[in-house]
């Protein structure tokens, strides 16, 4: 009867309002996200057989079931709503990946994420806000956050897809927006290299907001030391990208620094242009304690 309801409910939302309404007690009603939503947010979560996907409010499980498909991941729906976790294993079984996909009647905010390497849901923004402590302290660097239609407020996204959509009629009415964030490696500190092809010693002194970074480089003593113009930074979960120029002992170059941060190191490895030859060199870094 709820499901119901709640049918009718979003039709008449989709008149008044574009915002997806909850339940009187905050809960995320049960509206699916249309096939081509679906397959947007498989494509920027990558799920792949050996990661473990979670979807946070799985509905008729949908995600769950076209990714174990699809990908061969192995997947978790959990629902609050022990009626379509029912339907969710239903369906899992005519698609033929009840043993990839599965189903449990849970509260999202008590499911344990540790260990999950992608989360896909469709939520209502507040409840998005209320996980993002959860999804911070519990998902390891490289783990892929997928979220259809609502941000995560200051966690700004890695990637964003909008498509058109006539069915679409709660939310954003006729579109639906994806978004992807990539956990990020913890980047914060002083990292030291040293570069014989290029100074000596560099310092990257480093602050980090989610994975926005503000990178300051120096090559060279602290004496005869010169500062590098940090043209561009990224990371995403382990990879971190610098685009870096500046002259070194009186002549200009081009550099991008590439490398996987874990446990305190960079390896990788950084391509260096003066204008007129390009190579590719090592590249380590250790962080300062
Ligand atoms: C908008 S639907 C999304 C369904 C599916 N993930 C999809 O994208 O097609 C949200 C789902 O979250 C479930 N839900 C709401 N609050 C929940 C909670 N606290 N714990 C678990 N599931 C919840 C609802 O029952 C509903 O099925």
């Amino acid at each position: 009867m709820r499901l119901f309801f709640c049918s009718i409910l979003f039709c008449a939302a989709a008149t008044v309002s574009v915002q997806i309404r909850a339940w009187d007690d905050g809960t995320t009603p049960f509206v699916v996200s249309p096939d081509a939503v679906v397959e947007r947010m498989l494509y920027l979560a990558q799920p792949k057989a050996g990661d473990r996907l979670v979807d946070l409010g799985s509905g008729d499980g949908r995600i769950v079931i076209e990714a174990a498909k699809r990908f061969g991941a192995k997947g978790l729906g959990v629902d609050i709503d022990p009626r379509l976790v029912n339907l969710a294993r239903v369906n899992a079984k005519r698609a033929g990946v009840e043993s990839l996909a599965t189903f449990e009647v849970q509260d999202l905010f008590e499911t344990d994420l540790r260990g999950v390497s992608v989360v896909t849901m469709y939520l209502l923004p507040e409840v998005n806000l209320q996980l993002v402590p959860r999804l911070t302290a519990q998902l390891k660097p490289g783990a892929r956050i997928v979220s259809h239609d609502y941000d995560l407020g200051a966690w700004p996204f890695d990637e964003m897809i909008e498509l058109a959509l006539a069915e679409k009629m709660v939310g954003p009415l006729g579109r639906s927006r994806v978004f992807l964030w990539v956990v990020p490696s913890d980047a914060r500190g002083r990292w030291i290299s040293e570069i014989q092809e290029l100074g000596g010693r560099w310092q990257f002194d480093v602050t980090q907001k989610y994975q926005v970074l503000d990178v300051d480089a120096r090559v060279g003593n602290s004496a005869g030391g010169a500062n590098m113009v940090v043209r561009g930074a990224r990371l995403r979960g382990e990879e971190i990208r610098l685009a870096i120029t500046g002259v070194v002992e009186g002549k200009g170059y081009n550099t991008l620094f590439a490398g996987k941060l874990a446990d305190g190191r960079i390896e990788g490895n950084i391509r260096i242009s003066d204008g007129e030859n390009t190579k590719t060199i090592p590249w380590k870094a250790t962080r300062q304690p």
